[in-house]
């Protein structure tokens, strides 16, 4: 795959709309599985995530991995994210490691809750998106509907590549805009010979024979208001983020799949330039860091644990920015300005991790890591620098952790400070106290810390409610205005892992309050702020 042109990309759906079905399907036009069904069995359970029994138990995906094949010239790096909405964090911080994604649509549903918070995250980034309206065998909102919808839900340009002629039992297949052709859903079953109809001419005999008089009517009024009302498809402008190419389908019947495959390994783009805050951070100077350059970097987008539970490990993801990463290098691990020797990166396909010799910029490395590591950790050859960009984002829910027996508080403490630097959880310190808060965009996040920290730290702690909705990272100018703010609102004032000041409220309310009280204080959402 050396030569090849990396397209590094992820799906964002809402739980049920397919995601797990379609990445089965790409892997399978991809080749790298023989048989559907060796992503998800037939329990529901998910043969290469599922690294943990609670897992299984719910048979939800929560972490995400990375699955690479070669297709069409490109080396395809799909990255998984997980469907459950009390992971999003980590759906968002794997879209941080992208270039483009795939959306995935229910088609008889819309842009559900889940889908639309992701594409908020990809529109701040003007990720290209690539979008799927899925599940045509059932019955289906019409296709302008949709097109409405995303338009409207995720200000997006949409262009319907194909179009669907009819849905449910009377889903005929796509007509493919471009090259004027049909393609028989009827004949879907063997995705690598479709039955493609000629249809550069409606009123042909065998057109009206195949897809009815209703239809083909619907069909013909529909293609005149494509033509009147929608733009062409704009390669430039499906790069910059304003514009999605649309497809229609059904990945269960892996129809459309290979359309949305090729579109990715025509279209999407391969690594790009990515800022870096330079040494000392304090000022925030900042350089493009461009993938063309000589010296290896890359940054941790995301630690997993209990990958492989015969070996108990976590690993460390590395998305590759520039240069290229030999197996066996010393790297310069730039939080610390020490230097890691890399002898065992890893490589991931469908079903399995080996070592790799090399990296290029757009892969995407795993190391093992014994704690030490940190998301966002940036590795270079020595410069020090910070790839930016890769938030967390403010918790919504909140615990106490009380310790229960109180012998084991270091236990606690190194157990929390672990599962917050690899992103599980993100953990604050209370304003004159030694109370520690939890916080957590799902409530699922706390299930896997407890059981987590009784796992692997051997400490059972105590997880109480805590009457607050919201927090907020804040940036104050002056030092003595610090000391005012402080002061004046210390019951609400917290600290994160990294020890920056959070103002933590009860009520958006309260949050408004002190906006207005301290106007010349910014508050900020995700901790990336500069
Ligand atoms: P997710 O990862 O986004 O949560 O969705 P997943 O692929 O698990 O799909 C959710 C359900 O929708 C599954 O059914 C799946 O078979 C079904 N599905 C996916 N694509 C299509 C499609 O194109 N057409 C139809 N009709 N169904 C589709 P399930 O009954 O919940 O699970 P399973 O028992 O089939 O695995």
């Amino acid at each position: 795959m050396e030569d090849l042109k990396r397209a590094t990309f992820a799906i964002i759906s809402h739980p049920d709309a397919g995601k797990t079905t379609m990445t089965e399907k790409l892997l399978w036009f991809g080749q790298v599985v023989r048989s559907a069904g060796m992503v998800k069995s037939k329990q529901g359970n998910y043969a290469k995530s599922d690294w943990m029994e609670m897992e299984k138990e719910r048979g939800i995906s929560i972490t995400s991995s990375v699955m690479s094949f070669p297709y069409n010239e490109r080396a395809m790096h799909l990255l998984d994210t997980p469907g459950h909405k009390d992971f999003s964090e980590d759906t968002y911080r794997t879209l941080t490691a992208v270039e483009s994604v795939l959306m995935m649509i229910d088609s008889a549903k819309g842009v559900e809750a889940q889908t639309k918070k992701l594409m908020e995250v990809c529109r701040m980034r003007d990720t290209p998106i690539v979008s799927f309206c899925n599940k045509f065998d059932r019955d289906a909102l019409d296709p302008f509907e949709l097109i409405d919808d995303v338009e409207k839900t995720c200000s997006i340009q949409c262009v319907p590549m194909t179009w669907p002629i009819g849905s449910g039992v009377e889903f005929k297949g796509v007509y493919d805009l471009r090259n004027k052709t049909i393609m028989s859903f009827k004949d879907a079953k063997d995705p690598f010979s479709p039955n493609i109809i000629d249809a550069s001419d409606l009123k042909a005999d065998h057109i009206k024979e195949f897809v009815g008089e209703t239809l083909l009517e619907k069909l013909e009024e529909d293609l005149m208001m494509i033509e009147e009302l929608m733009p062409e498809f704009n390669e430039e402008e499906f790069l910059a983020g304003i514009m999605t190419p649309m497809y229609f389908g059904s990945a269960l019947n892996n129809f459309g799949v290979k359309e949305v495959l090729d579109t990715f390994s025509k279209f999407a783009p391969g690594p790009g330039e990515r800022e870096v805050l330079k040494a000392p951070f304090e000022k925030e100077e900042t350089r493009m860091v461009d993938p063309s350059e000589k010296k290896f970097t890359g940054f941790v987008f995301k630690i997993q644990a209990n990958m492989d539970k015969k070996h108990r490990d976590r690993v460390a993801f590395i998305r590759v920015c520039s240069g290229r990463f030999t197996r066996g290098q010393k790297v310069t691990l730039a939080r610390t300005g020490k230097e890691i020797k890399i002898a065992t990166p890893l490589m991931f396909q469908a079903q399995d991790r080996e070592i790799t010799e090399y990296a290029i910029p757009g892969d995407i490395i795993g190391i093992h890591d014994s704690g030490k590591l940190q998301i966002g950790d940036t590795f270079t050859e020595g410069e020090i620098i910070q790839f930016t960009g890769i938030p967390s984002f403010a918790p919504e829910i909140f615990k106490r952790v009380l310790l229960k027996d109180p012998m084991k508080g270091k236990q606690l403490d190194k157990g929390l400070q672990q599962l917050s630097e690899e992103g599980s959880v993100q953990l604050f310190k209370r304003h004159n106290s030694t109370e520690k808060i939890l916080g957590a965009v799902g409530v699922l996040q706390f299930e896997v810390v407890q059981r987590r920290l009784e796992d692997e730290y051997n400490v059972k702690g105590e997880y109480e409610g805590f009457p607050y909705t919201g927090i907020r990272w804040v940036k104050i100018p002056t030092e003595k205005m610090k000391d005012e703010f402080v002061s004046r609102y210390s019951a609400n004032i917290a600290y994160d892992i990294k020890g920056r000041i959070c103002f933590i409220y009860r009520t958006e309310w309260d949050l408004k309050l002190a906006q207005e009280k301290f106007e010349e204080v910014e508050f900020f959402k995700t901790n990336d702020f500069k």
